[in-house]
């Protein structure tokens, strides 16, 4: 404990969707330095940036083809500097998002590479030979298809991608590889980041490629047993994160840790051995079997957050990674829906939006707010399909049709479950462009909510919501408190977080309808109640939570 970012609040800045400062319609960093004052309000301290790289962008920044250049669509590398002193004066810290798996394949690395086994950079990246045609073996991209695509010119000599064909993966097996990475990172550090996100670490380690993942189909299958998470994952991550604190001990090691459960998770994180300060996982929001078995996929269809499981999650995540270990806090991220489409109300957006955030941030951990949920807003709506221009949405697309949907349902399932319609320009103010560009955005999403200059001057906002809680979030007793969940109802979302001389109690009805709870006996005297949100009434012995409706009760003794 005792490190700077015990307290951080981190808001997720999307470069490409937060403010255009030069009319092209593309978000850049002089636009987040122009609008830095609008983080100390609301109480954010941390910024993280989706990476700024040098990139063709066929992953939006994550195929990166020079990893000590700024991508000339973001701006330069005064415009970064800029960026970073002007946040630090305002105590603001930056974590950028460090690309560590893959490179893009125009970097002069992979170019170098496609000249042959002779060339020194031949084996930074991933080589296997097919047979006679066949890929070199089964295994399934997370973009869609094989792992393996063909040397444009060498028959039969595939490279390895996890993600986009154009984004080989790099051969960590490859000291000089790591050496690469760390130099990376520290050059970045030296010129004053405050943190790093680690992009899709826990896949740096691959299984022996020479052979096939059990399968019933005869197409590729992502087979992540193959390549996440293996034992190796951990010795690659301790000699980076080595070989940057010795320098820069402060530095924020935040791991994208998508698929590790709770028990990976506490070895990510194992204290003292060089290993991550806090990891993101997805596993976090368990969805609801679907009812019907359907021959439509269901990536595409909207599936309800399972709070039974929710709450089973947070209990094994809250109590396996006790201090020293740090949690992370988060509904939504660039790579998923947002949060108010996928779990909140459509009958109560504002309410469950504020009572969403309550519930999530004030937990043990680091909040992880990703830009636009201080909005509330939900996804936003691509006009086609053909806009997605992502070959998952088609193979969904096809299947539905072929079961009989019409064009319409389609579209709504996709836009409602994609991540690029959570993605949208952040809309700053009404009318053109939204204040967000002059002219048309680079993404055409259709953004619906309440704009920033609205919000703030609404004292009953989401925004002013958030405000509120992070206010509270900064008392030690929601930072180190111990936190307990209170499983009371089934529509009750309810924990307590303790310290030797308080106690809060949080109660969130997370229902469409009213609700009344019996409070226990030491719940009856209250010192205060804080963030009241939607509709509450107390009576003696008891509360009634409208619906979606929330508040936390305070006191100064400790009863248990
Ligand atoms: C995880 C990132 O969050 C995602 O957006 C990206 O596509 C992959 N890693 C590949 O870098
Ligand atoms: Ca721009």
């Amino acid at each position: 404990m005792g490190e700077w970012y015990d307290n951080a609040i981190v808001y997720q800045v999307y470069p490409k969707s937060f403010k255009d400062s030069n009319g092209d319609g593309i978000g850049d960093l002089a636009g987040i330095t122009e609008k830095l004052d609008y983080f100390t309000p609301l109480g954010v301290n941390t910024l993280w940036l989706n990476p700024i790289f040098k990139s063709p962008q066929v992953d939006n920044g994550y195929d990166v083809s020079d990893f000590y250049g700024i991508d000339p669509q973001l701006g330069t590398m005064h415009d970064f500097d800029t960026l970073v002193s002007e946040a630090h004066a305002r105590g603001l810290r930056i974590v950028l998002d460090m690309v560590l798996n893959h490179t893009s394949d125009q970097h002069p690395w992979f170019q170098q590479a496609l000249q042959g086994p002779q060339n020194p950079y031949y084996d930074y990246y991933i080589w296997a030979n097919g047979h006679a045609g066949q890929r070199p073996n089964n295994w399934g991209s997370f973009f869609g298809g094989s792992v393996w695509t063909q040397h444009p010119q060498v028959k039969d000599r595939y490279y390895f991608h996890l993600f986009e064909r154009r984004m080989p993966d790099l051969n960590w097996r490859n000291p000089l590889v790591r050496g690469e990475m760390i130099k990376v990172a520290n050059f970045w550090a030296d010129r004053g980041i405050d943190g790093l996100r680690l992009d899709a670490f826990i896949h740096l380690a691959k299984a022996d490629l020479h052979q096939n993942y059990p399968t019933t189909g005869a197409g590729p299958v992502v087979a992540e047993g193959m390549f996440a998470n293996l034992p190796a994952v951990q010795s690659y991550l301790a000699e980076f994160v080595a070989g940057i604190k010795a320098d820069h001990p402060d530095l924020f090691i935040l791991g994208e840790a998508a698929s590790a459960t709770v028990n990976l998770a506490a070895d990510y994180t194992r204290p003292h051995a060089d290993m991550a300060d806090a990891v993101i996982s997805f596993r976090y929001f368990p969805t609801e079997p679907h009812a019907a078995r359907t021959a439509v996929p269901q990536n595409y269809q909207p599936q309800r957050l399972d709070w039974l499981g929710f709450k089973q999650v947070m209990t094994d995540w809250q109590q396996t990674l006790l201090a020293p270990r740090r949690l992370t806090l988060y509904w939504g991220n660039h790579d998923m829906a947002r949060v108010a489409t996928r779990v909140g109300s459509r009958r109560y957006p504002q309410r469950s939006a504020k009572s969403l955030a309550t519930l999530m941030y004030l937990q043990r951990g680091i909040p992880v707010l990703y830009y636009g949920d201080e909005l509330g807003l939900s996804n936003g709506t691509l006009a086609s399909l053909a806009a997605f221009g992502d070959p998952t949405v088609t193979a969904f697309a096809n299947a539905a049709r072929a079961a009989g949907w019409s064009p319409e349902r389609i579209l709504e399932n996709v836009n409602a479950t994609h991540k690029l319609t959570a993605r949208a320009p952040l809309p700053w103010s009404d009318g053109v462009g939204h204040g967000f560009s002059t002219v048309a955005p680079w993404l055409a999403v259709t953004q619906e909510g309440t704009p920033v200059a609205d919000q703030m001057a609404d004292a009953d906002s989401v925004w002013h919501h958030y405000q509120a809680l992070f206010q509270l979030k900064q008392q030690p007793l929601f930072t180190t408190g111990a936190w307990q969940l209170q499983d009371w109802a089934p529509w009750l979302y309810a924990y307590t977080r303790t310290t030797e001389h308080e106690q809060a109690l949080i109660l969130v009805n997370i229902s469409d309808r009213k609700q009344t709870l019996t409070l226990p006996a030491a719940w009856q005297h209250p010192a205060a109640s804080k963030l009241p949100v939607g509709s509450v009434a107390r009576h003696t012995d008891s509360v009634t939570l409208g619906p979606w409706s929330s508040v936390v009760y305070m006191k100064k003794e400790t009863t248990n």
